[in-house]
């Protein structure tokens, strides 16, 4: 593997001069991360040419919308929107506090600005040549519609590689995104079936104009949800901390597909002392147990450690059966299942508003952070947080099959009653490993498999991310590649007016 985007320095100057000259005449401006991790910085001009610009649209400005704070009326909230999960319904004292990426743009949830930080680096260093290059985006689902948004966005050509069994919603996107049906690659089998997108990749790999961009190995993912998500997850707590002074950050829980999500925890952890767990399916227990399988939990869980997971930072492993995910999933879309939740527990239309804003793997992340909250015995002022990367909106088709399958086509209020039970009630600490010094090597270790032994990862540039000081060192990229991105702009001259 040649490159894991870990270029500060422009790599072809002749790339870069025709990058130059075909983001100008496509009218785009590209933000920096830092605009993109405090948009409240982003100038009045762009503000205010974006004030016409449907968030959904392919406009070039859209790319200013890559980011947590949008308020679903094309504008700028002060904070990132989210749910507080009350302990009447989560059955734990903590508050549980979950953001909301169905406000990202274009795809509805925050996989495409995982998408941004693993292209633009490679744009602003001169190694992606819009004008001859396509930009190959391997993934579950979101992250490769991320990638086709802004592909469609710069003017260059992207394909998207992933498992024919996900979910019918993301190919319809697909299908009104792409340029042409060629550009959606389908490979065998569903969720955890990675190991075939890696060798559909290296098959396009031989291509000299596909530039892949493996989010599971790419530094950009890591490092824009540790600039942006982080924050942008810290704003969510401090917003809370104001209405609740004594309010702590005990833990982070983010479900892992690529890893991205959770280097939000290394901010967290950094800023709150929150402790940081990683969910996955119960099915496919690769953390926990070194294990495989199928499970339902679309965008996790993927049969191996990414390159990009700090492991060593990592403190706990926590692992989710799809069948409570599928069943909230029921429980929180379902008219019977509102019925319940309002008529038996009283909960509020705002709150019950707000329930289609969860899709499968935020369904999981909820469920593991009540488990984690009942393990650590958290308190009311001991909040954890997560995040909600898409919503229900996404798997429509999935409940649908699992009214068939598992309710007879027939949910009431009685079934309902009884995932409410099961399913959040009945959440017991099983499947839940705190991580000793040897628990986080062994999952560590495990890497070896993929990366060297089958990616042809250097052994140095394995080992070395095992230290701390490695993910430290990443860090300064994001300046180094702010200033690039200041740079390209320039030399582009197309001012935010232009780039309607
Ligand atoms: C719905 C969903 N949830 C969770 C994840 C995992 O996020 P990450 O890849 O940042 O670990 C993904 C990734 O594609 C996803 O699509």
């Amino acid at each position: 593997m040649a490159t894991l985007g870990l270029e500060s320095t422009i790599q072809d100057p002749a790339v870069l001069a025709r990058a130059v000259k075909h983001l100008a005449q496509a009218r785009v401006v590209l933000p920096t991360f830092s605009e993109l991790a405090q948009p409240s910085a982003i100038s009045p001009a762009v503000h205010q040419a974006l004030s016409g610009v449907d968030p959904d649209g392919r406009s070039p400005l859209n790319l200013f919308r890559v980011h947590w704070y949008n308020d679903g009326r094309g504008g700028i909230a002060s904070e990132p929107a989210y749910l507080r999960l009350p302990p009447e319904l989560t059955g734990v004292q903590a508050p549980i506090l979950v953001a909301l990426g169905r406000t990202f743009p274009m795809i509805h949830a925050h996989k495409v600005l995982a998408a941004y930080g693993c292209l633009v680096p490679r744009i602003v260093t001169g190694q992606f040549d819009p004008t001859n290059h396509r930009a190959v985006w391997p993934s579950t689902g979101n992250y490769c519609r991320g990638g086709i948004a802004i592909s469609r966005i710069l003017g260059c050509r992207g394909v998207a590689v992933l498992p024919e069994g996900m979910s019918r919603e993301r190919f319809d996107w697909l299908d009104r995104w792409v340029e042409s049906a060629d550009d959606i690659v389908r490979t065998p089998g569903s969720e955890s079936n990675v190991k075939e997108i890696y060798d559909c990749c290296a098959e396009l790999d031989r291509q000299a104009e596909n530039i892949i961009f493996n989010q599971f190995c790419e530094y950009g993912n890591y490092l824009i949800h540790w600039r942006c998500t982080g924050p942008a997850l810290g704003q969510v707590f401090e917003h809370e901390r104001g209405k609740q002074p004594d309010l702590q950050l005990a833990a982070y829980v983010s479900a892992t597909g690529s890893g991205g999500t959770l280097a939000a925890g290394d901010y967290l952890k950094d800023t709150y002392g929150a402790a940081i767990a990683a969910a996955e399916a119960l099915e496919c227990p690769t953390l926990l147990a070194n294990g495989y399988g199928e499970h339902n939990i679309q965008g996790i869980g993927d049969k191996h450690v990414p390159l990009i997971h700090n492991v060593m930072n990592t403190d706990f492993v926590v692992a989710l059966s799809d069948r409570v995910s599928d069943g909230l999933g029921v429980l929180f879309n379902h008219p019977a299942g509102h019925a319940y939740l309002r008529e038996r527990h009283g909960f509020s239309p705002e709150l019950l508003a707000g329930l289609p804003a969860l899709g499968l793997s935020s369904l999981a992340n909820i469920a593991v952070a009540i488990k984690l909250a009942r393990y650590l015995n958290l308190g009311p002022d001991q909040a954890v947080i997560t995040v909600a990367t898409d919503s229900a909106a996404m798997y429509a088709s999935e409940r649908e099959r699992t009214l068939t399958e598992r309710f007879g086509d027939n949910f009431d209020q009685l079934h309902a009653a009884e995932v409410f039970g099961e399913h959040l009630r009945g959440l017991s600490t099983d499947n839940l490993q705190q991580l000793r010094h040897s628990d986080r090597n062994r999952v560590f270790n495990l890497g070896y498999y993929t990366w060297v032994e089958q990616q042809g990862v250097d052994l140095e540039a394995f080992e070395a991310r095992r230290s701390q000081a490695f993910w430290h060192q990443l860090r300064p990229l994001v300046d180094a590649w702010d200033g690039l991105i200041r740079e390209f702009n320039a030399k582009t001259g197309v001012r935010p007016s232009d780039a309607t």
